[in-house]
């Protein structure tokens, strides 16, 4: 009898070679290209790290210079995703409207040419999409809330001018050098469920759009990129909840998953999180609700309760701080997926590129696992097809 296999969804299964990032789950360790996360907060900028990822160096003052002017001159929306986006319904999910975005702007002429990938034309395609999902995602919003939309101001850096497009007012140079870190933080995390789905999908050579396209369905999951909206739905409705340890309890108790704690490789702790936590904490000096006490009641009391059942390795993860943050930044609770994704982008982009030659010829390497069959199987013949009529 066939044993039945569990479904460990390829934890701990190494599927190919990459040079874009490294995680040490077990001493907290994340590197991009070589380069420690803590370095890249204190010294490089998205626009850096995003260059960082794409070219696997990091660039000269000239390089960055000429590659921010690309991004700067690509933010810009083809007029037909915003026609098509005012045809959109409202209430529809971002993260829905984002991934039905994204196939839409390889129809005009930065679109990839040819059966086969070019690595020139793929990375102008990563920097277009590197550009405009800010764009995307901030144009969105103010059709869905009926505002005008905003042209992206040149004068601003990557940060500020997402925030501007999508607040309609510029924002401090602390705020915007804060989401800054934020997008660093999110930018690549080696095989993550979006990033996989991203190369799974180029691997058969279609487009790097249809790659990333499904790295932004991929995201949406409340498992992955969803938690973080989840983690400031549950904050929101804890605000003022007396009893926030009872809650915990409860939803445990009910086998339901907090939301924003637990990761796949981290089993020690996530090293995002401090920088998160320090961030959330220096913004809501001016507000009345204090969302990092709130939370850390909530961390308190589940690592308690996780400790009890011996699971001591469910920790706090980068969407359970980058969440209150966002918050305080005026983030709409529904558009955090999307900017986690307007930072991913940058790895998925990277790993679309190194998919798309990765073999010794420099050629994609179809993904084409195998499952183990555990239907019916009546002989080599297969069943006897039974007619309707009869059945
Ligand atoms: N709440 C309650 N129980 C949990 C949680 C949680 N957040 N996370 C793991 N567990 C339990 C799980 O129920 C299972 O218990 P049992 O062995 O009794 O069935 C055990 O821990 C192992 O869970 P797993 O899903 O097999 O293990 P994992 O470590 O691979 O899970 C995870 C990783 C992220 C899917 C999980 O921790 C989770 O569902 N977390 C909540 C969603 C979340 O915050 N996702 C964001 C992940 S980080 C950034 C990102 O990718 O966006």
């Amino acid at each position: 009898e066939t044993v039945r296999l569990k479904n460990t969804g390829l934890r701990g299964v190494t599927v190919a070679d990459s040079a874009i990032s490294f995680i040490d789950g077990e001493k907290g360790i994340l590197i991009y290209r070589g380069y420690r996360i803590e370095d890249l907060v204190a010294y490089s900028t998205f626009m850096e790290t995003s260059y960082l990822l794409l070219f696997g160096t990091l660039p000269t003052p000239e390089q960055l210079d000429s590659f921010t002017q690309q991004v700067k001159a690509m933010r810009t929306l083809p007029g037909h995703v915003i026609d098509s986006m005012r045809l959109w319904p409202k209430n529809a999910r971002p993260m829905d409207i984002l991934q039905a975005s994204v196939p839409l702007l390889s129809m005009t002429k930065d679109r990839e040419e040819g059966d086969e990938p070019d690595r020139r034309i793929c990375l102008e395609c990563s920097i277009g999409l590197i550009a405009r999902l800010p764009s995307l995602v901030a144009v969105w919003h103010r059709i869905r809330t009926g505002q005008p939309i905003l042209e992206p101001d040149p004068n601003l850096d990557h940060a500020a001018n997402f925030l501007w497009m999508l607040q309609g007012k510029k924002p401090d140079t602390a705020t915007a050098g804060d989401l800054d870190i934020c997008l660093i933080l999110h930018a690549d995390h080696t095989f993550n469920a979006s990033t996989f789905a991203a190369r799974e999908v180029v691997s058969t050579r279609a487009s790097l759009y249809a790659g990333v396209s499904a790295a932004l369905g991929a995201l949406s999951g409340n498992l992955h990129g969803g938690a973080n909206t989840k983690v400031m739905e549950m904050l929101i409705k804890l605000e003022n909840e007396p009893d926030i340890e009872q809650w915990v309890a409860g939803q445990l108790r009910r086998g339901d998953r907090l939301m924003g704690m637990g990761h796949a490789i981290y089993k020690t702790g996530d090293p995002r999180v401090a920088f998160l936590k320090t961030m959330g904490k220096r913004l809501e000096k001016q507000t009345v609700t204090k969302w990092a006490a709130i939370s850390e009641r909530i961390e308190k009391a589940a690592l308690a309760l996780f400790a009890e059942q011996g699971k001591t390795t469910i920790l706090p993860n980068v969407d359970f701080a980058s969440a209150p943050v966002y918050h305080l930044m005026g983030i709409p609770t529904d558009l955090m997926t999307p900017v986690f994704a307007i930072s991913r982008v940058a790895g998925w982009c990277a790993h679309i590129i190194e998919e798309q030659f990765a073999d010794a010829q420099g050629k994609p390497a179809l993904y084409r696992p195998q499952a183990q069959y555990v239907g019916e199987y009546c002989g080599p013949m297969g069943c006897e097809y039974v007619p309707m009529k009869t059945r």
